[in-house]
């Protein structure tokens, strides 16, 4: 089976450094810590009210840690040009509600305005890959391959975080979705409220070639240690991955 990227989300190191106003814990010191620990990338997210990650936290991972960057942002001007100045390996396109506590849902694709499409130009212009957070809808998968996007990444919060008694029903969908995504010629990245417990059989879906983790994994450091709890994501997900 192909080799399954890990990337470790590193924005909560941020939330806990913005607390006290300092420079303490440092994301990028946590990146370069992951990385060392068995981590393919490091993923960030910039939102526009700069909650956790900020500017610079960006620049200094993109100059100092030799590792794919997975940028997640919102498709602002403001985002996309950014993102053309420090030019990461992977845009990740999500919706973004000021309000929210956390991404709470997919792109929706079908119903974007024009700036989308021209966004992805922009992005692809300046050699950087394009996916787009989406839910496992079809619908949406096709779209995004037709707009131009080179991965999707599906949104796995309703099984991770959802009733475990709806998890088999949620796998089918992501499944279903992932075979879909490969289909249509996309990579299939995945994330979002992954755990220990639920990592294993997003890893087992061969379609699947780039996870995304961040908020437990994070938590999970403060009684573990992040080297720590990245190498068992590492183990989890190979394990899960071997036929
Ligand atoms: N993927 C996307 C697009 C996200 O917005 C997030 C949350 O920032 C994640 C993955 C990671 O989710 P979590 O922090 O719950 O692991």
């Amino acid at each position: 089976m192909t080799h399954l990227d890990f990337s470790v989300n590193v924005d909560h190191v941020a939330t806990l450094r913005n607390a006290r106003g300092g420079a303490f814990p440092c994301p990028v010191e946590a990146a370069r810590i992951a990385v060392e620990a068995g981590a393919d990338g490091v993923t960030m997210h910039l939102r526009e009210d700069r909650r956790h990650i900020r500017d610079a936290d960006v620049e200094r991972v993109r100059a100092e840690v030799a590792a794919p960057l997975n940028f997640e942002m919102a498709a602002t001007e403001e985002m996309v040009a950014f993102a053309e100045r420090i030019r990461p390996s992977y845009c990740c396109l999500v919706p973004e509600k000021r309000a929210e506590l956390t991404t709470e849902g997919g792109l929706d694709v079908l119903r974007a305005g024009p700036f989308l499409a021209q966004a992805i130009d922009r992005l692809r212009a300046a050699e950087v890959r394009v996916s787009i957070f989406i839910e496992a809808d079809p619908a949406q998968i096709e779209a995004a391959a037709r707009i131009g996007a080179q991965a999707i990444e599906l949104h796995t919060g309703t099984y991770a975080e959802g009733p475990v008694a709806g998890r088999s029903a949620q796998l089918a969908r992501l499944k279903a979705g992932a075979v879909a995504a490969r289909a249509a010629g996309l990579l299939c990245h995945a994330g979002h409220g992954l755990s220990y417990d639920t990592v294993g059989p997003i890893a087992a879906m061969p379609e699947v070639t780039e996870v995304s983790i961040g908020h437990f994994l994070i938590s999970q450091s403060v009684f573990d240690g992040l080297a720590a709890v990245v190498r068992r994501f590492r183990r989890l997900m190979d394990e899960a991955r071997t036929p």
